[in-house]
This record gives structure tokens, sequence and C-alpha cells, in this order.
């Protein structure tokens, strides 16, 4: 039966790219509700074989609703998702409000589905772009040797951090060109021709995005015991978050055994063969799809049973706005 659908954060990086994927899954949309800022009220966003226009999100947005997807951050998730769930939408968040909440499944389709079934608020949240390509990558791994401990380092795309910030990078990369130089609003520091930390301060001199890492990979796996050492940086590139990823176990995972379990895994895209510089999965070419895309997979050195693997993503995509559309797959 066909849905009525409510994107809030309709103008923004992973909004748009909910409604392309709308679109480009044909997910049943009898009516599509773009909501902004009052900033962008009025707007006209394409979708379908016309345009749609923004409307300023407002408490009475979601009468008749039946599916809200938000990523409008987390100030507006926290105020609006409950009064979206109240009207009786069933809520798909991206922001981090409401990830670690007991109530509230935290949902990757490949991983478990089931959960997005069990929603006392009405509410489902979406993990975080660098925790979703990660699981979906180990998942498999997990079912067949139990994870003991992750250690992950990421290369993330700018537009995870939104599309004013994609926008400073071309800036920043243009007055390069001019030989002037860049200016630093949206990042701490130039972003273009650097790698930078940018995210905020957590605890234990970890960021927030790598304690999300930790924690939100322990509640999808459902394994409180998985230890997660994650280090994350922010790299000039638009779209595609890379992650190195070395992984132990409770028993030895030989290479081959997990390329088995990747070639079969839902969502996977594996790269094979030896070591061929350029040959990796990269993220200008993961831009734009759909996959997670896993390669280098190695045997570590020096823990026996251990591996390290390369994988990489669209955050927009996987990381986000597909990852909430396949949410709202599960529930039709
Ligand atoms: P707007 O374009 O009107 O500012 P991004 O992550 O790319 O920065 O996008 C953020 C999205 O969240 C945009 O669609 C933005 O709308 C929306 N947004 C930000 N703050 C609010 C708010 N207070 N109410 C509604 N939408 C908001």
């Amino acid at each position: 039966m066909s849905k009525v659908v409510a994107v809030v954060g309709a103008t923004g990086a992973v909004g748009r790219e909910m409604l392309r994927t709308l679109e480009r899954r044909r997910f049943p949309v009898s009516k599509l509700i773009a909501l902004a800022s009052a900033r962008s009220a009025g707007q006209k966003l394409p979708f379908g074989d016309g345009a749609v226009e923004v409307q300023e999100l407002g408490p009475s947005s979601f009468a008749s609703v039946d599916i809200a997807l938000f990523s409008a951050g987390a100030s507006v998730s926290r105020e609006y998702a409950p009064i979206a769930a109240k009207a009786g939408a069933v809520v798909i968040d991206n922001s981090s409000a409401w990830r670690m909440d007991p109530s509230v499944p935290l949902v990757v389709p490949e991983v478990n589905p089931e959960a997005a079934l069990t929603r006392p608020l009405g509410i489902i949240a979406n993990p975080n772009c660098s925790t979703i390509q990660m699981v979906v990558a180990l998942k498999p791994l997990h079912d067949a040797a139990r994870i003991k401990h992750i250690v992950v380092s990421t290369y993330q795309a700018t537009s995870g951090k939104g599309q004013a910030a994609v926008e400073e990078l071309q800036a920043q990369l243009v007055s390069i060109g001019r030989g002037e130089q860049p200016e630093a609003r949206v990042f701490p520091a130039q972003m273009a021709m650097n790698v930078l930390s940018d995210w905020k301060p957590g605890e234990l001199g970890y960021s927030e995005e790598e304690l999300k890492l930790v924690n939100e990979t322990r509640k999808i796996l459902g394994d409180p015991e998985i230890v997660v050492t994650p280090t994350c940086v922010r790299v000039p590139v638009v779209t595609g978050h890379s992650e190195s990823i070395h992984v132990q176990f409770h028993r030895p995972l030989t290479a081959a055994e997990a390329c088995e379990l990747l070639r079969a895994a839902p969502g996977v895209v594996l790269t094979e063969g030896e070591y061929a510089p350029g040959k990796e999965p990269q993220p200008l070419a993961a831009a734009d799809t759909d996959p997670v895309y896993v390669g280098r997979v190695r045997a570590d050195l020096g823990v026996p049973g251990a591996l390290n693997l390369w994988v990489v993503a669209d955050n927009l995509r996987k990381g986000a706005a597909l990852n909430a559309v396949q949410i709202a797959e599960v529930l039709t």
C-alpha cells in the first residue's frame, strides 16, 4: 500500500539523497512532504515527474504522515520525532538523538532487520554512516567466528558534515588554485589538501564520532563484549567513507574463509585477488552507488586468526539515505 512520506531536512545533503533514493527504489509514495527550516520554505525540489515545494517544519507537519524520514540534526529530531510519532507516523531518524535509547531500535537491514518491528516510541534510529558500512562488512564474519576486538581507522568524506562542508571544501580548492589563502568556517582548520579530526570531543580523549562506532556496533551486533578501538578522521573527499579495519575473533578465521563469507554477504561487493596498486575499493568509484565494497582481505601478520580489511561505501547512500529507505521497506 502506498505511503505518505515526510522527509525532514529535505534540502540537506542526506535529505536530497533520501528523495532520490525513494524514487530510485520505487518506494510506494502516495504523497511526499518535503520539510526544512523557514529559510527554505517555497523552494522546489525535483521528485518524480515534477517537483515538491518545501514546507517549513512545524508541530502540525505530520498529520496523515505514515513514514517520517528525519535528517535535520539531533536537536530537530529530539524535538520533532516524538511529535511525528504521536501523530501516527513511524519515524526513521538519521541523527544521533535516539540511537542509544534502549527503547529505540538501531537498524541495518542486512544485519538486524527484525529489530525494526519492535519500536515502543514509534522511532527507529538509522546508525552513524561509519558504523553502517563496518557492520555490513563484519556481520557475516561475526556470525561465523564471533568478533572479539575491532581496531578501525576511518577516512571520512566531507559530505558527512553536510552540504555547507562540501561547499567549503570546493571553495578552499578554488582559493588554493588562485594562490589565495583558503577560509575555514565550517571546518575547524583548512580541509583542502589536509586531514582533520573535526568532531566534537567525547570522553577519554575520543571524539563523539569515535564513541559512536564503539557503542552503535555493540548495539547493532547485539554483543556488548565486543571491544572497538576507533580513530576517525576527515579527508578531502566529497563522497565515500573508507575504513581500515583490523578484527580479532573468538575462533581463528582465515582470509579465504572470510572471502567466501563476504562473497555471499547481502549488500557487499568483494574485490578479490593479489594486492595491486589502484585496484582496491575507492571512494570516488563508490560514490553514487549502493554497495559496501570490501577489499584487501588479509591475514594479520602478527595476530594469528585475525584479519585486516579495507571497506568503502557511499556515506550519503548506504551510510544514510539508502539505509533509512531500506528500513522503511522492512515496514511495508
Ligand atoms: P535548511 O536548508 O532550510 O537550512 P545539511 O546536513 O546538509 O546541512 O542539511 C541539514 C538539513 O536540515 C537542511 O534541510 C536544513 O534545512 C534542515 N534543518 C536544519 N535546521 C532545521 C530546523 N531548525 N528546522 C527544520 N529543518 C532544519
